[in-house]
């Protein structure tokens, strides 16, 4: 893979990119490195999605917990990105779905869970202290990501800079009809939200991106293979060099070599 970093800057060195057979290898695969972190790191900060992608990383973990294999209790989870105006506790936040798929079933400690201030009275007050949070539980040991059908990165829609922080932000038409999917019953999704910025997440000692499925495999490819640009914020993880680890099933991976 071509090592192109950010407004033709070189990077130091290539992501890896690993190609697995089935979305069930893939969700095993990610629970490893989830797992490797964890237990080098009992005691670190995380960042974890939410979507359709992780679902079957975090039963894969559930079972790992549940077998007494993987202890996560003291660990802290800093969410990605959530609606604003939102509460965590709203069953259509993403905080609520990831409590839901996650955090409550793994038991992680309640005070080891940094929401998303999507409530907070001057919300990008409450960002910058997001990133403070963040510093203050020593940065974060690991990054897990999805790829957005737009390339986006949490809620970091094309045109985000690779240095943006957590901020406020407003949602592509795109990415709330993506999102108003993961509900039944037709819940609305907010016109903003607050999403860790690509700086934030390009700060984390060690990155894994993690894409499914044939509908995915254009912006995989643009991602990866294309210009390093915030038109894909995507392909701004690239940055990371070999700090990013991208896993992708076959179909995912298709249209990488065509
Ligand atoms: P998905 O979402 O896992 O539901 O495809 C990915 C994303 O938007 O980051």
């Amino acid at each position: 893979m071509t090592s192109v970093g950010f407004s033709g800057q070189e990077v130091d060195a290539a992501p890896v990119v690993t190609v697995v057979g089935s979305y069930d290898v893939l969700s095993r695969r990610a629970a490893d490195v989830v797992a490797d972190v964890i237990a080098r790191h009992p005691r670190g900060a995380i960042t974890v999605p939410t979507g359709s992608t992780p679902l079957g990383m975090y039963q894969e973990l559930l079972r790992r917990i549940e077998a007494g294999r993987l202890d996560v209790s003291g660990i802290h989870i800093f969410c990605l990105d959530d609606y604003l105006g939102r509460a965590p506790d709203d069953e259509a936040s993403l905080t609520g779905w990831l409590r839901e798929a996650f955090l409550v079933p793994a038991g992680i400690p309640e005070a080891h869970v940094h929401y998303i201030p999507t409530t907070a009275p001057d919300p990008d007050v409450a960002a910058r202290q997001y990133e403070e949070e963040i510093r203050a539980a020593g940065g974060l040991e690991l990054a897990v990501v999805g790829l957005g059908p737009n390339g986006h990165v949490a809620f970091n829609e094309p045109g985000s800079r690779p240095d943006s922080r957590t901020r406020v932000v407003k949602l592509t038409e795109e990415s709330r009809e993506q999102n108003a999917a993961y509900y039944e019953g037709g819940v609305q999704i907010p016109e903003h939200a607050i999403t860790m910025g690509l700086g934030t997440i390009l700060e984390a000692r060690r990155l894994l991106m993690i894409v499914s499925g044939a509908s995915k495999a254009d912006i995989v490819r643009r991602a990866l293979a294309g210009p390093v640009t915030p038109e894909v914020p995507g392909s701004l993880l690239r940055l990371a060099g070999e700090r990013l680890e991208v896993l992708l099933d076959a179909e995912a991976a298709s249209a990488l070599h065509r």
